[in-house]
Order: C-alpha cells, then structure tokens, then sequence
C-alpha cells in the first residue's frame, strides 16, 4: 500500500504532485475509485438484464417445481443412456448428431401413454396410424445427411416434430411437410411450444417437395417410396444428399443418394428398414 502524502517514484518528486496537501489527493483516489466501479459494474448489469430477457419467440418459462425438475433430471439420464448404448454403441460417430439426439426432449414428442418409452430405440404410435422412428435410424438418417450449420434441409414426414426438432439443432433452416393435416397442425404446435423457431412446417404432398424453398442442401425422406420422387431429386442442391427408404414393401433399404458438382448420381444402401409408406392424396391410409 502507498501511504497517503508520499510517493514511491523518485522521478515523481520533482513534479507539483510533491506539494499538493493530503484531502485534494485522497478525494482524487475516491473519484477514480467510483469510476472505476461504475465502469466495471455496468457492462454485468446490462449482461443481467440482457439474460433475463427472453427470445421475441420463446414461450415464457416458468420456473419447474422439485418434482418436475427432478423428472427432468430422470429424462435427461435416460436419454444420455440412448445416446451411449443405442446410438454410439451401434456405431453412430458424428459427434454434432449424438449431441443433437442427446438434447431433443423425445418424451415431448410421443402420446403420454407411451412416454415411458420414450429413450427405449423403438418406433412408437403417434396416432393416425403413423409413427415416429426409432432413434438409431433417426440418428443413422441425420448422420447420412451429412447436416451442417449454415444448412437448408427439407424432410418429408414431419409425423411428431421429433427428426424436425434433431435437425434444427444442427442445420440454419429446416423445412418439413405432413401429409396428415392433423399431425402437422400437431407437430407445428409442438415444435412452437419447444422453441423451434427455424423449423418452417406444412401440410401438403411432399412427394412434390417445396418448391419455393428450394434447392436444399439435404433431403431426408421419412417414409418408405417404391421409387424416388424426381421433384425431391430436382431439389436438391450439387453436392447434397438425399437420404430415403426405398424398395417394395417388406423389402426396403435406406439409401443415400447424392449429387455430384456436375448433377450425376451416386447412391449407396446402407441397412433394411421398414417405414410406414409414402402416401400421395387421395391413396388409402392402410396402403
Ligand atoms: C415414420 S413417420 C415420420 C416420423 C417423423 N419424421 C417423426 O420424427 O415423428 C412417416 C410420416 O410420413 C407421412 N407421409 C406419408 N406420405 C407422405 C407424403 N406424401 N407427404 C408428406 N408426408 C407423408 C406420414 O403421414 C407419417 O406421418
């Protein structure tokens, strides 16, 4: 500590600071102290304030009670488990995708009825005879898609949300198409209240994909088709993937397509699947 009315640098005698009395000088180191307090303290005020405010198009949060923290809690176990024994134990290894399926709340997606099964890696009802996928081959179909930050990705079968919402974790914009207009009023509804709010959703016939929307840099179909619809091929940008089951029923692979710089093709298949069949307007739902 410097005692008041002296000063440690020699060179510092020589100036008018050396006779200046003591109340001047201390007044000075209070003045400077109160500046430098303002100055620290505000930028934490405005960072506070700055938190507290939610985004224009959150839902406003409550705070949870004991037991609903704590059923979190139990939630995000069970999903961390999924993540490990489900999905990196069978091999899935992009790192961005398992975070992505490590966050989404898969409970919020499924009727109460089932949510206990929730994290379990199997495809459940949804109503209106259709399902939401299994994670592995959700997380198989993200990973395929090759999903990346500044991305634009169309999926077809919107069903609960659930592959919208992973997308949305990992891509800029997600645009996603129902054919039942019950379940896409549903999902959009769903995905509203968690806060997805780069996830565009419509009822309609994807077979025709979204147009207007278009080029995207990655399709992801999640309903099985006998062949693959040349409006999705059409939309998808060179250099992207469009990821599909396709085959007869019964008989169906997931396959990879992608376009090369120069438009070509090249496809891979990559396991068989079963998925609830793509369906154009006006075809029977138990086709
Ligand atoms: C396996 S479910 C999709 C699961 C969904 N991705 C999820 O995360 O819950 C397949 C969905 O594709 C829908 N679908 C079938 N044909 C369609 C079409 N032509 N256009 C849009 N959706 C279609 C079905 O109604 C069904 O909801």
């Amino acid at each position: 500590m410097i005692p008041l009315g002296t000063n440690r640098d020699p060179d510092a005698r020589q100036g008018p600071a050396r006779r200046l009395p003591v109340w001047p000088r201390l007044a000075a180191l209070l003045l400077a102290g109160a500046a430098v307090w303002l100055w620290a303290g505000r930028p934490s005020l405005a960072g506070a304030e700055a938190l507290e405010t939610p985004p224009a198009d959150a839902a406003p949060k409550r705070e949870l009670t004991p037991a609903e923290a704590e059923r979190e809690r139990q939630w995000a176990r069970q999903r961390e488990r999924m993540v490990e024994l489900g999905l990196r134990g069978r091999g899935i290894r992009n790192r961005r995708v398992l975070a992505a399926l490590g966050k989404v709340a898969r409970h919020e997606f499924v009727p109460t009825r089932v949510a206990h099964l929730a994290y379990a890696d199997r495809a459940l009802p949804i109503g209106h005879e259709q399902t939401i996928s299994q994670p592995y081959i959700v997380a198989l179909m993200t990973q395929a898609a090759d999903p990346q930050p500044e991305h634009k990705v169309l999926e077809v079968g919107t069903g609960s949300g659930y592959q919208a919402a992973v997308l949305a974790e990992l891509v800029a914009e997600v645009y996603t198409i129902e054919l039942v207009p019950a379940l896409a009023r549903e999902a959009t509804a769903r995905l509203k209240r968690l806060g997805y709010g780069n996830v565009h959703a419509r009822a309609g016939d994807g077979y025709l994909g979204w147009p207007k929307a278009a080029p995207f840099d990655a399709i992801l179909v999640t309903c099985g088709a006998d062949h693959v619809p040349r409006p999705l091929w059409e939309q998808l940008k060179p250099g992207g993937k469009l990821v599909i089951p396709v085959g007869p029923p019964g008989r169906m692979w997931l396959r990879v397509l992608s376009k090369g710089a120069d438009g070509k093709e090249r496809s891979r298949d990559l396991i068989p699947v079963r998925f609830v069949p793509l369906r154009r307007p006006g075809d029977r739902p138990e086709k």
